[in-house]
């Protein structure tokens, strides 16, 4: 398949090697101008990709969204228009609300949502890690987008395993809540995802579990707040020596996900009327410290 990346960090780089290794022809758009960007995975070989190839993004097959959720809608809106109609959009990053705020643009579109536990670290602009083994799930986002089920295939093939969800809406709020527990509290604490295991915290995860599976309800998903607390505590240790994408955001004083995480909760907690203050001041908590780095720095 000819495919575009846009957004190469962490998980952006880590696909384009896969799928670049299984034969498909994988081009990149990311910030940086240059016309080719190089990667390298883990002790692989070099390969350098075609960066901002307007021409490659004009016949792409797949076009895999890998940004940071708040840079999603400016950064696609503009390349939209040079897409072709039947292109399909995978959206794979953490958070959730970036594809309800294109909602108009997109409806006309395959579009395909994805999400995935891989651990993946980018040691330099151009070297990626592979952190950790995961496996990637990938559902329909609308009726076009039920066509699309060969590009489960396809990644299975390229990086394995990768499978299809026929309710890829439960899946990707099973990883919010994982995201709601572990990112803010890693990046408020400073520490590492392993050290929320410990008992002191269990409490504090099972309020901020239980109040974002209140609100996937509310959404029409069906999530258990025991069986997510012990998801959270499973993936807090298989993870335990990594810093959450959160800690590392705010720990290099980036502008995090938080509006996609727990903010995509408090806004449907809101519109439901319904009280979740775990969450709410880990939000407000995230928001203050980010605000502080303008008035200081
Ligand atoms: O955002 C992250 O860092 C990851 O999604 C997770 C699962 C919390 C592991 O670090």
């Amino acid at each position: 398949m000819n495919i575009t990346i846009l957004g190469p960090g962490a998980v952006g780089s880590l696909y384009a090697y896969k799928l670049h290794l299984a034969g498909h022809s994988v081009s990149l758009w990311g910030r940086t101008p240059s016309r080719k960007i190089e990667i390298t995975l883990d002790d692989g070989e070099n390969i350098a990709f075609n960066n901002q190839s307007l021409e490659d993004l004009k016949r792409c097959d797949l076009l895999i969204v890998a940004l940071k959720a708040w840079q999603v809608q400016s950064a696609l809106l503009p390349l939209l228009t040079h897409l072709d109609n039947d292109t399909i959009i995978l959206f794979l990053h953490n958070g959730m609300g970036t594809v309800d705020m294109l909602a108009d643009e997109l409806t006309e579109r395959p579009v395909i949502l994805g999400t995935s536990t891989h651990g993946a670290l980018k040691v330099n602009t151009n070297t990626v890690h592979h952190t950790g083994n995961g496996q990637t799930l990938i559902g329909a986002w609308n009726e076009k987008g039920q066509q699309c089920q060969f590009v489960a295939e396809v990644f299975d093939h390229a990086f394995s395993p990768t499978h299809w969800h026929s309710n890829i809406q439960q899946a990707l709020w099973t990883k919010l809540v994982i995201n709601c527990a572990i990112n803010p509290l890693t990046a408020i604490l400073d520490c590492r995802n392993g050290q929320l295991t410990n008992e002191e915290y269990r409490a504090q995860l099972a309020g901020i579990v239980e109040e974002a599976v209140c609100c996937a309800n509310f959404d029409g998903v069906e999530l258990e707040a025991s069986t997510m607390l012990d998801t959270v505590v499973n993936v807090a240790q298989s993870t335990a020596q990594n810093y959450s994408s959160m800690h590392q955001d705010i720990y290099n004083k980036r502008q995090s996900e938080i509006d996609f995480i727990n903010g995509y909760v408090v806004n449907i907690a809101a519109k439901h009327k319904i009280d979740i203050p775990n969450n709410l001041s880990l939000y407000q908590r995230i928001k203050q410290i980010e605000a502080s780095w303008s008035h200081h720095d």
